[in-house]
């Protein structure tokens, strides 16, 4: 039994949709998320910026005495988590095996469509893990750059709806019946990426299989957290603190969250 916070992170608000199913599904356990919003989208930005970026969340984190740490963030997940691994003896769970176990457990015409940011589509690795755990699955990754900015912004529902119409039209000839939100922003924009590949099509998110997986490691190493109270959560973001407890206080349905700005 162990009492330490689990440790979450991403480049920004997009993590939030990763905490919410970790809470769900371990209401006892503290959190503690880092959100780096200072410099996101981290997508379009080089591995070695990328890997330096995220090991100053990873040290914050484990400064905070965290038991595990989640890349809540797919970008990292794929870029960034083998080196900063090794750098610490503290378990960290990533997001794309989840998704690719999602996906190819999911589809039933064996075709996976995957949206992400662009340093996630360059890695292939969501074809690579899908295509491990079936090779017979086609997979179609398509980079969709102006999704996460668009969460954070917060635009209007009929901007959003345009942007994603436009960031999804070249997926539009492919027949995939199940869709990687391979993202952590972009489960908060779901209803506009159903809409726009129609309701034939199955989104997968993959933090729900995170807050699976997650629960399973800790039963696993008997670190779950050993009390009857429900847990105490804190985010911190390099950005404004303001503007993200706003939206953290919405999408999380949590009116008291109050987040904590960082240097
Ligand atoms: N939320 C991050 C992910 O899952 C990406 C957002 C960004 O580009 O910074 O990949």
């Amino acid at each position: 039994m162990d009492n330490r916070p689990i440790g979450l992170m991403d480049s920004g608000l997009g993590g939030l949709s990763v905490v919410k199913k970790v809470i769900a599904k371990m209401p006892h356990e503290d959190t503690v998320f880092w959100g780096d919003q200072a410099h996101m989208p981290y997508g379009d930005r080089k591995q070695d910026d990328i890997i330096n970026l995220a090991r100053t969340g990873l040290n914050f984190l484990l400064s905070k005495d965290v038991k595990v740490v989640i890349f809540a963030c797919n970008t990292m997940t794929a870029q960034a988590m083998p080196t900063l691994q090794a750098e610490t003896d503290r378990q960290i769970i990533g997001v794309i095996q989840s998704g690719a176990l999602l996906a190819a457990k999911k589809t039933h015409n064996l075709k996976v469509g995957v949206i992400a940011t662009t340093a996630t589509v360059e890695s292939r690795d969501y074809t690579k893990e899908i295509q491990y755990r079936n090779p017979k699955i086609e997979v179609v990754e398509q980079a969709t750059p102006k999704l996460a900015p668009l969460v954070e912004a917060n635009e209007p529902s009929a901007v959003r709806q345009a942007i994603v119409a436009e960031s999804l039209a070249p997926l539009q000839d492919y027949d995939f019946d199940s869709l990687v939100l391979g993202c952590t922003h972009y489960p908060f924009i779901a209803s506009e990426i159903q809409a726009a590949v129609g309701p034939q099509v199955q989104l997968i998110d993959p933090a729900d299989q995170v807050a699976q997986y997650t629960f399973n490691v800790l039963k696993r190493d008997g670190l779950l957290a050993d009390r009857t109270v429900v847990g105490m959560h804190r985010y911190f973001t390099t950005g404004k603190a303001a503007t993200f407890s706003h939206m953290a206080r919405a999408w999380l349905n949590a009116p008291g969250l109050t987040a904590e700005h960082l240097d």
